[in-house]
Parts: C-alpha cells; sequence; structure tokens
C-alpha cells in the first residue's frame, strides 16, 4: 500500500515547483504508514518531507513517537485538530474516519489528499464466512467514493489486491481485530478458526483529489 501511496504522491506534485512540504497522516494509528511513505518520497523525489500524525489513541501516538521520532505526533480529534489553515500539501487518511470540513480548510493550496479505504474483495473469505447468504456478504465502497466526491475534487482512484499467508495465531488476531467479527455468533467465529483459512485477500482503494482542481 505505501508503494502505491507514493506513487500517486510523486504522480501529481512537480518538484520544480517547491523542494519541501508537509505531509499529514489523520487518524495515523502507530504511524508506521507515514513513516514508510516518507521514506518512499525520500528516495524518490528530492523534496524534504516533513511528517506529522495525528490520532484520537494516546496509545497508537506513544507507539509512534517512540519508534518514529523524526516526525511530528499528536494526540487529537480530527474533526477538532490544532493546526492552522492551508498548513498541509499532503494529507493521508488511511482507513480512519474523515472530516472534509477539516481537510479542506488544513490542506494548502493544490495539496493533494488521499483516503485509502477497504475494496470489495477486503477479507472476503471471513465476510463469506461470517455473513453467508446476508446483506453483509458483500461490500462496496462506491458511498465513500461519492462522499469524497462531493466534498473534495476528486482526481482520480487506484485498487490494489494481494493475499497474505496465515498461521493459526495470525488468523485469531486478524479475527479479533477486524469489526468484521465483532456482530459474527460465537459459533460462526470458531467455525472460521477450526477450517483453519491459511491466506486471505487484501483490496485497498486509494481515492485521491487535488484541491483547486475542478469538480469532476
Ligand atoms: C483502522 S485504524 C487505522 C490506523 C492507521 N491509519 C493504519 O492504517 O494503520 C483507525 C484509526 O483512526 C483513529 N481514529 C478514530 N477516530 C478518530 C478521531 N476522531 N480522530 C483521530 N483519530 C481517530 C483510531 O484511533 C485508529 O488509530
Amino acid at each position: 500500500m505505501v508503494e502505491l501511496l507514493s506513487e500517486i504522491i510523486v504522480k501529481l506534485i512537480s518538484s520544480d515547483v517547491f523542494d519541501k512540504g508537509k505531509i499529514l497522516d489523520v487518524g495515523c494509528g502507530e504511524g508506521s504508514h507515514l513513516n514508510q511513505v516518507i521514506g518512499k518520497l525520500q528516495k524518490k523525489t528530492r523534496i524534504k518531507f516533513d511528517g506529522v500524525g495525528i490520532d484520537i489513541s494516546k496509545e497508537g501516538i506513544q507507539v509512534a513517537s517512540k519508534e518514529y521520532p523524526n516526525n511530528v505526533w499528536c494526540v487529537g480529534d480530527l474533526a477538532k485538530n490544532p493546526f492552522m489553515d492551508k498548513k498541509f500539501d499532503i494529507i493521508l487518511n488511511i482507513l480512519s474516519a474523515s472530516n472534509y470540513s477539516e481537510f479542506n480548510r488544513i490542506i494548502s493550496d493544490n495539496g493533494i489528499l488521499i483516503k485509502v479505504v477497504p475494496g470489495s474483495n477486503y477479507l472476503k473469505e471471513l465476510r463469506k464466512l461470517f455473513y453467508y447468504k446476508t446483506d453483509k456478504e458483500s461490500y462496496s465502497n462506491e458511498k465513500v467514493l461519492n462522499h469524497f466526491n462531493n466534498n473534495f475534487p476528486l482526481v482520480d482512484k487506484e485498487q490494489i489486491q494481494y493475499t497474505v499467508a496465515l498461521d493459526r495465531i495470525d488468523l485469531e488476531n486478524l479475527i479479533k481485530m477486524t469489526p468484521l467479527s465483532w456482530s459474527a455468533t460465537e459459533k460462526k467465529v470458531k467455525r472460521a478458526l477450526d477450517i483453519g483459512i491459511n491466506k486471505i485477500t487484501v483490496e485497498f482503494t486509494a481515492m485521491y483529489g487535488e484541491n483547486g482542481h475542478k469538480k469532476l
């Protein structure tokens, strides 16, 4: 995913125009995505990026500040963030809630917003087991995409899909972590473990827009 994000950024920014920029990860969790994206951008461009991450989880920010001290990390609510207007050239919003009025306020002129959401095949093996023949068996991110386009000028979107090999412990951790299991019955969760899924599909859509771009 970080490779895709860095490619989108490189495609949209012009290194002739600026030699340093500010990148914000909203809902950054434990910070590894922001850190990796900046690492990739350092290799692909001559722009020096300052990274800032914000998350409402104190625990996530504690991990981020310890692991990646070169970036700035803050605990805060994305809907009431402490940043000044037009401060960021790039805003990342990965698998996290959004607040477009704040994104529009803090993004610079011509700044880029990239939002990553699950695709319809994301964890499809678990979705099938937990929600077989229910309305949750399939998922579409179309509403999120439309919401983005109604609130920020959408330029394009890209998909990535891959599979990840799992052993039983990974599977147990994944099942505990994913909201997909939260409303599944205990019987179905047990069945998923017993069946022993050994690989899982991951699919993401990265939708991106450019401030000042003409709306589609
Ligand atoms: C699924 S995690 C994704 C974390 C990270 N972006 C990643 O991809 O690894 C969603 C994150 O959004 C954060 N979050 C939820 N509501 C938030 C809010 N109102 N303000 C800031 N962060 C929030 C959570 O604490 C969590 O770290």
